[in-house]
This record gives structure tokens, C-alpha cells and sequence, in this order.
């Protein structure tokens, strides 16, 4: 079946098929086909695990990172702008590796082409993005497989700390705390610093965002050998290209509580940080938010605190060692973690008590789970509709960073009630990358 006949009747609701079907996949030894959008830097670490499929097309907007990936991959069709490269003919699914600004428009555009996909994180920079990103997903719901590159997700330390929770180690769960370190301060968009070089594609980098001139201080060296999937570390403390930390090490981090709090989207949000500053997210932040009651715990608060900013420790050095960590407070006390290792701190400890975390072995790979689930209709464990309910709670803490003021919002009309404050849900985009295409 042609993919365009399958998403007219699918959209009609005439037609419902499993996944594998779904996407007209028609290859032989039931390989998909594969693009890969985004193949330099983090999009290398995904060679290895998709190199069983059949990839049939890569695109770039940097044509020596192309070049190097087609060597990977010889005779390989060659894009430069994803928009082409999603129309091209037979693909199953695509893997995103792209800028953090893109993520959103590549990830609705390839499901609306009834096309699987993986995306690296943050899956959005707005809260309308990651909304539309769960709403596109929903339409297909059993007929795409979708995964976020949030890797971490597969260490059996995350099912563990689950466990614990569900089982009332710390008792009743009354709040929880999630921090990460990393600083990385930014004076401002860049000035404009001479002609973009002749392999890089400037205009499609910036995509979906606001013109800026160009300035190799997005991109790093290119001549010099960088640790790949470090480059983002120069564009996603910018409004206009990520979501500074939020998105960065918080879709890491904030994964660790959101699989072990089903949690539904908050209700009020507050926000505590430096200054605004209308070109760059900020480095040190706080943001609270209130999650609903469910059907095995009470509401509780979500505290997100980064670059900087940390949260209470429940022993002098319980903290110790830990970057990008999670604890949560209950009733008998508390459950520190970070993604590989946990231990109960039980209420009543003496300050200077010393407790070892306890290392969790074995973890599987979730892009390995992401390819079974394209062939065999099968679920992922971070899908858009979960992911994207995370990701959309995480930026909401930065809309009450920009609104100055506590937020309440309404999760089912995805408002705060509030024309001024609505207003910071949203971005705009440029002529010819609309959000939805
Ligand atoms: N899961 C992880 O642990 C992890 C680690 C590092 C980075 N990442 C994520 O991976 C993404 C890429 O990060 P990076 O450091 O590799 O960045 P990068 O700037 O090196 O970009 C990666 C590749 O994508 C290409 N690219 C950028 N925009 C494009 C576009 N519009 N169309 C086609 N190709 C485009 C670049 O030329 C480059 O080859 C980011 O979203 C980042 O958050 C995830």
C-alpha cells in the first residue's frame, strides 16, 4: 500500500493496522528502511545499532559530516534538507539527530508520513511542540513506533528504583527532587563573524528559527577533532536553538522520576532563578512543580534544580558524587539515586552518617527496542506520549521562569489561563518550516 492512500484512510478511521504493516514497509528479510537525519556527532553513536537495517537515504546540513557517514554507508542517497529526505520513496522510519530546534518540526512531519521514528532529546524547546508531538502520536497510536534518545532509560537501576517506590520503601512519597550541574553561561546570541564555510548549509541549520548571522562559535572547530555529541553544548543554552539544561541533561535526569511517579501533568508551576535574560536560558534554576494525586500516591511536588541550585541534602554527604541525580522523600525517609545506583536513607539518620549507594547492573539498549517495535508493532519504553508529557512538564518550569510569577495550568487545553503567560508556550517559526507540515 502507498504510504499517502494508508494515512488518508487511516486519518478517516478506516483502516487500522499493525505497525509493521503500517509503514508499507516492502524489503526484503524484514529490514527497514532507514534515514538517518543528523549523522555527525551524536548521530554516530546510532550507527552501529541501525546498521542491520537497510539505510536508504542520510541527510545533513554539514556536507563533510555527510561525506564521512556515506563512507559508513556507500551509495546512499544524500540529503541536505530534511524536508526532501522525508519524502523519499519506501522509507519505514527515521533516526533524528539534529538540533535541538528541530527536533519537534522532524518528529510531527515523519509521523504525519506515516513514518517511525527516533529522536535524540529534548523532544521539544515549547510546550506547544512537545503537545503537538504527543497529539500527532496519539492519531497513529499502535501504527508508529517512536522512541527519545534518552538512553539511560534502559539501566536496570531505573526499573529498581520503580520497584522501590511502588513497594513504600520510603513510605508515603510526599516530594521529590531532581538536580543536575552542568554550567554552561552564555553572553548572548553571537555576532555576525564572516561567511558560513562552503560544506556547511547555514540557512538549513537554522531551519524553523529566527535569522541570526552566521558565527562558527555554534559549531565549535571544525578542523579539530571534538568528543562527538559535544557540539550541542554550543547552541542549546540559546531560546532560539534549545532549551539549556531543561532539555539537555534534565531529559536524562528527570526520566529517572517520571518512570517511577506516573505522573500526570502538573498543575502549578513556580520558577526560581538568575535574572531573564531574552537571548539565553538560564544556567542556575529552580523550578517546583505541584503533580497530581493518582491511583497509589497523594499529590506531590517535583523540584528540578540545576546549574547550581540543590536541593537539601539528607545526610552532609549523601549528595556527594552526584551530578545528575534524584532523591524522594517519604514518610520513612529517603531514596537517593542517580542512574546507575541508589540507597535509603532512613528517616532520623545523624547528619554525619555515611551510607554507600548500591550499584544496579545490566541495562538494554532502547534502540534495539525502538527496531523490534517498528517491525513487530510492539511498545517502547519512551515513546512520545510518555516522553512528551515529561519533557512538556520540565518547560513549563521555564514558562513560570519567563512569566516571573507562579503559573496554574490546565494539562487537558494545555493553558495557563492566561493570555500573557499562554504567550511563552509557543514559539514562532520561519516561512516554510511550520511546526506541523
Ligand atoms: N542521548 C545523548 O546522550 C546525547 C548526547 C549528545 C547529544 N545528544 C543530542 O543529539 C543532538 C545533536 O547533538 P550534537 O552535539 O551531535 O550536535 P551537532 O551540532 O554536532 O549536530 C549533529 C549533526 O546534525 C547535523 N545537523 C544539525 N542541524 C541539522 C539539520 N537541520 N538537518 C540535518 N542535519 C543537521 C550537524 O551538521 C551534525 O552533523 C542534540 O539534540 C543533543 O541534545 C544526545
Amino acid at each position: 500500500m502507498r504510504r499517502r492512500s494508508f494515512l488518508k484512510q487511516s486519518a478517516a478511521g478506516l483502516l487500522i493496522l499493525p505497525s509493521g504493516i503500517a509503514s508499507g514497509r516492502t524489503s526484503p528479510n524484514n529490514k527497514l528502511n532507514l534515514a538517518l537525519i543528523g549523522v555527525g556527532g551524536r548521530g554516530m553513536a546510532h550507527f552501529d545499532s541501525v546498521s542491520g537495517e537497510n539505510i536508504v537515504a542520510l541527510c545533513d546540513v554539514n556536507e563533510r559530516n555527510l561525506a564521512a557517514a556515506a563512507k559508513k554507508f556507500p551509495g546512499v542517497k544524500t540529503y541536505h534538507d530534511w524536508r526532501r529526505c522525508l519524502e523519499h520513496e519506501g522509507l519505514d522510519g527515521i533516526v533524528c539527530a539534529t538540533t535541538d530546534h528541530t527536533h519537534a518540526p522532524i518528529a510531527i512531519w515523519a509521523m504525519r508520513r506515516g513514518l517511525h521514528v527516533y529522536c535524540e532529546k529534548p523532544l521539544a524547546i515549547t510546550v506547544e511542540e512537545a503537545r503537538s508531538v504527543r497529539a500527532t502520536f496519539l492519531e497513529q497510536q499502535g501504527k508508529l513506533a517512536t522512541q527519545v534518545g534518552t538512553q539511560l532509560h534502559g539501566n536496570e537501576n531505573f526499573r529498581k528504583v520503580r520497584e522501590l517506590i511502588r513497594e513504600g520503601v520510603v513510605g508515603e512519597l510526599k516530594s521529590v527532587d531532581v538536580w543536575g550541574n552542568r554550567e554552561i553561561p552564555k553572553p548572548g546570541y553571537l555576532p555576525a563573524a564572516g561567511e558560513p564555510p562552503e560544506f556547511l548549509h547555514y540557512d538549513l541549520w537554522l531551519g524553523p528559527a529566527p535569522a541570526h548571522p552566521y558565527n562558527p562559535g555554534y559549531f565549535g572547530d571544525f578542523d579539530s577533532a571534538q568528543v562527538p555529541g559535544s557540539n550541542c553544548l554550543n547552541w542549546n543554552m540559546y531560546w532560539d536553538f534549545g532549551a539549556g539544561q531543561v532539555g539537555d541533561m534534565g531529559s536524562h535526569t528527570m526520566d529517572l522520576a517520571w518512570n517511577a511517579l506516573d505522573a500526570a501533568l502538573p498543575t502549578r508551576i513556580s520558577a526560581d532563578g538568575e535574572p531573564f535574560h531574552p537571548d539565553v536560558t538560564p544556567v542556575r534554576l529552580r523550578t517546583t512543580f505541584a503533580i497530581p494525586a493518582n491511583d497509589w500516591r497523594k499529590e506531590i511536588e517535583l523540584r528540578w534544580h540545576q546549574g547550581g541550585a540543590m536541593p537539601e541534602p539528607p545526610t552532609d554527604t549523601a549528595l556527594r558524587g552526584i551530578g545528575h541525580g534524584s532523591m524522594y522523600h517519604g514518610t520513612k525517609g529517603t531514596l537517593v539515586c542517580d542512574p546507575g545506583s541508589h540507597v535509603f536513607i532512613p528517616a532520623g539518620t545523624p547528619r554525619d552518617a555515611r551510607l554507600s549507594r548500591t550499584g544496579v547492573r545490566g541495562k538494554f539498549s532502547i534502540q534495539e527496542e525502538w527496531i523490534k517495535a517498528c517491525k513487530d508493532g510492539g511498545t517502547t519504553s519512551c515513546n512520545f506520549d510518555y516522553a512528551s508529557r515529561m519533557i512538556e512538564t520540565m518547560l513549563l518550569g521555564l514558562v513560570a521562569y519567563r512569566a516571573g510569577k507562579p503559573v496554574s495550568y490546565d494539562g487537558t487545553k494545555g493553558s495557563t489561563g492566561d493570555a500573557t503567560t499562554d504567550a511563552l508556550l509557543r514559539r514562532s517559526y520561519r516561512e516554510g518550516w511550520p511546526l506541523v507540515g
